[in-house]
């Protein structure tokens, strides 16, 4: 098996809602086709896992073609096939996984089981089609060691990169990710799913009101841990406190209020815990960040400030590799691939198997 310096890497991700095919030459991405199920999952008031699967058995095939057409590709022309193996639900990651497997299968290429994760973590690398993005190759290592801010629906994680696929988890959630408390707390407001672009709208047409009073978690544990299930239950405390005082304006003209203080809160909690990290971890040079939260541009801007003011480079990816997509999959499978961590043996492809609890 011949292999090329910068592969032309097929990848998908199936992890949740969207179904998503990247068409890549290294870190350069030349297509990424993102087909998202909001709209199955909406009366639903979240993602069900069987719809999805579904959704992604009919949509993959398609979504494959369309990427390959926009290149004026064909599926012969791919070097490298990789999927997202986990973290996510188990029966939607499986759908994309086999579907992949088979593809290297059956043209005898190395195949890449990526973490999800590490995608999110590595987006802020992805080059534009005309291959311009901030680091080349010749200056990414500059950017290390490095942490990393990952803030999405299932996600709040702090990481220490020492290397390139060298990573360390240290800072978590205790419970809800802060993308789930926005979902829930859109939930609450009667916003309904997702919860997270509809607060980030009312909160730019709210401001800070004396009646709504919200803690900023876990502001002294002392760690570099996260949690924001408190925070959803204090919001919803203080709507029903509001919704049972005649003299206190109708929660309906709140909404843009509470959603201005919520968005102040995660915002302010992830500023405490960056601010911790980077001070426990002076050494560091770069922040990389990613997950659909950073869509809401008071917090990816407020936290670029705060990496900025400690001299760190910001690698915040444009925001339509911020969400679930396959692009970052497709850079995550490419720092693999530069890695030698790729499998070639068809009979091994054939036995990797998704987990959905995978983590960094
Ligand atoms: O990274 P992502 O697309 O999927 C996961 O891997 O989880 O993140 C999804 C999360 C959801 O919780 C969604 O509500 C949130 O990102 N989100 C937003 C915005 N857009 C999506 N949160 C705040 N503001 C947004 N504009
Ligand atoms: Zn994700």
């Amino acid at each position: 098996m011949k292999l090329s310096k910068t592969p032309l890497i097929l990848a998908v991700d199936t992890s949740c809602d969207e179904t998503s095919v990247a068409v890549a030459n290294g870190r350069k991405i030349l297509a990424n086709v993102v087909s998202s199920q909001v709209e199955l999952h909406k009366k639903w008031g979240g993602v069900v896992p069987d719809i999805a699967r579904r959704a992604h058995q009919e949509n993959l095939p398609v979504a494959i073609s369309e990427a390959l057409k926009r290149v004026g590709l064909d599926l012969d022309d791919v070097e490298v096939f990789a999927a997202t193996q986990g973290p996510g639900l188990a029966i939607d990651l499986e759908v994309g996984l086999h579907y992949v497997q088979d593809l290297a299968v059956r043209y005898k290429k190395p195949f890449i089981p990526v973490n999800h994760m590490e995608g999110h973590l590595l987006s802020g690398l992805i080059l534009n089609s005309q291959g311009n993005g901030r680091f080349p190759e010749s200056d990414i290592d500059k950017l290390l060691p490095a942490l990393g801010l990952l803030v999405s629906g299932k996600h709040t994680e702090l990481i220490y990169l020492s290397d390139w696929g060298k990573y360390e988890k240290i800072g978590k959630t205790l419970d809800d990710a802060a993308g789930e408390a926005f979902d829930k707390v859109g939930r609450m407001l009667g916003f309904g799913y997702p919860g997270g672009p509809i607060i980030s709208e009312f909160a730019k047409q709210g401001g800070a009101n004396e009646l709504i009073d919200l803690p900023i978690p876990m502001e002294r544990s002392g760690d570099l841990n996260f949690s924001y299930s408190g925070l959803k239950t204090a919001l919803l405390y203080g709507l029903k406190e509001l919704e049972a005082d005649p003299s206190a304006p109708d929660v309906g003209t709140l909404a843009h209020d509470l959603s201005y203080a919520f968005v102040d809160a995660v915002k302010k909690s992830l500023e405490v815990k960056l601010r911790s990290a980077i001070e426990s971890y002076p050494e560091v040079k770069s922040l990389f960040v990613g997950g659909g939260v950073y869509k809401n541009e008071t917090i990816s801007r407020r936290i670029g400030w705060v990496a900025r003011t400690y001299g760190l480079e910001y690698l915040l990816p444009e925001a339509k590799y911020r969400g679930d997509n396959a692009a970052m999959i497709a850079v995550a499978a490419y720092r693999n691939y530069n890695q030698g961590d790729y499998i070639t043996d068809l009979e091994k492809i054939r036995e990797v198997d998704r987990i959905p609890r995978l983590s960094l």
